[in-house]
């Protein structure tokens, strides 16, 4: 296999230029007559929806965002509260405020710097993002690995060491495959082959243009690759959320600022994060549950419609919101669940 790996680029450049996803952030690859660099603003803003977050539902979002916020610094003058409300539904929300302090930073310095080491000390960048930005947006040389380029790596070299401790033979690998010139384009390849074709389950290596220099492939059963360590089951938590309604319009808080779902604004509760499971509040009438699974917890949460004023249960600011335009107040996916069943 090591003296082949040099083929592992070309090979995949080559049908990059022929397969390559069309996607609203991207440049065509060069062999396509792109070789336009693509705009850093989009290219950064679409890694950092991309973060845990499908190519399917980053479209409509990124669709929105760069209509309101076209460049760097109309999102750096924009007030954090309606960022935060244009993101809800894409969940990750610390996401959404670095955001607003990343671009501003970037404003203030007169535009992304180029290389990885800066970008990674921009807010909300960590090592994935500013690689991929390095390279797509720059294209410096740069090692991006993200999940799909874990599996295709981890079957490429039939990396029998489970994730997620292989993260680092895997991404030595990696390293040893990416090409000085293109990295853009290699990072993106890699990204392309392991969504359409080195998939998770079935991969379809009758179409892969690595077939032949694939150890996992030769071995006979590619699927089980990545070996993984057994997931912890996820805690379960239990917690409350309160409908307080009036004239047509329904109680909403803003969450605190740091902490689960902070910033965003939310059905009042009895408390569930703060004590992990909610204190229960009584009264009321029960309407049912949601389930909601975050990324350390799996929680289930009752929701009440309440009679009276919302205090002295609810502490600090609220709102009374008109249900007719609950849709425009950014409720994260967990609230916007509960108003539902409420509006059921
Ligand atoms: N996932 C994360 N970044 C991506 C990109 N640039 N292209 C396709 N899928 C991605």
């Amino acid at each position: 296999m090591q003296a082949r790996e040099h083929d592992i680029a070309p090979l995949l450049l080559a049908w990059y230029d022929r397969h390559a996803r069309t996607l609203p952030w991207r440049s065509p690859p060069n062999g396509k007559g792109g070789g336009q660099p693509p705009d850093p603003y989009r290219v950064w803003l679409s890694e950092v929806m991309l973060q845990q977050t499908t190519v399917a539902a980053v479209i409509p979002y990124f669709a929105a965002f760069t209509a309101r916020w076209p460049d760097v610094a109309s999102l750096a003058a924009a007030p954090e509260a309606e960022v935060m409300a244009a993101w809800a539904g894409l969940g990750y929300y610390s996401r959404a405020r670095n955001l607003v302090r990343c671009a501003a930073a970037v404003a203030a310095r007169g535009g992304f710097p180029q290389n990885e080491a800066e970008l990674r000390a921009l807010p909300g960048l960590g090592d994935y993002t500013a690689a991929a930005v390095a390279a797509i947006a720059f294209g410096q040389r740069a090692v991006v690995v993200d999940a799909n380029v874990e599996r295709v790596v981890a079957r490429l070299f039939a990396i029998a060491q489970p994730l997620p401790p292989a993260r680092k033979a895997i991404r030595a690998a990696a390293d040893r495959i990416t090409p000085d010139a293109r990295a853009g384009d290699f990072a993106q390849a890699m990204m392309d082959l392991g969504a359409t074709i080195c998939t998770a389950r079935a991969p379809r290596c009758l179409l892969c243009p690595l077939a032949e220099l694939c150890a996992a492939r030769s071995e006979g059963d590619p699927a089980r690759y990545p070996v993984k360590l057994p997931k912890k089951v996820k805690p379960e938590r239990r917690g409350t959320a309160l409908w307080f309604e009036r004239d047509g319009a329904v109680w909403l808080v803003a969450r605190p600022p740091e902490g689960l779902l902070g910033g965003m604004r939310a059905l009042p509760d009895d408390g569930w994060d703060a004590r992990r499971d909610g204190a229960g509040v009584a009264g009321g009438e029960v309407l049912g549950t949601v389930r909601h699974t975050f990324t350390h917890f799996a929680l289930t949460l009752e929701v009440r419609r309440m009679v009276g004023k919302p205090a002295p249960i609810v502490e600090g600011a609220g709102e009374w919101w008109p249900i007719a335009r609950l849709g425009e107040a950014g409720l994260p996916t967990l609230f916007a669940k509960a108003a539902r069943l409420v509006l059921a």
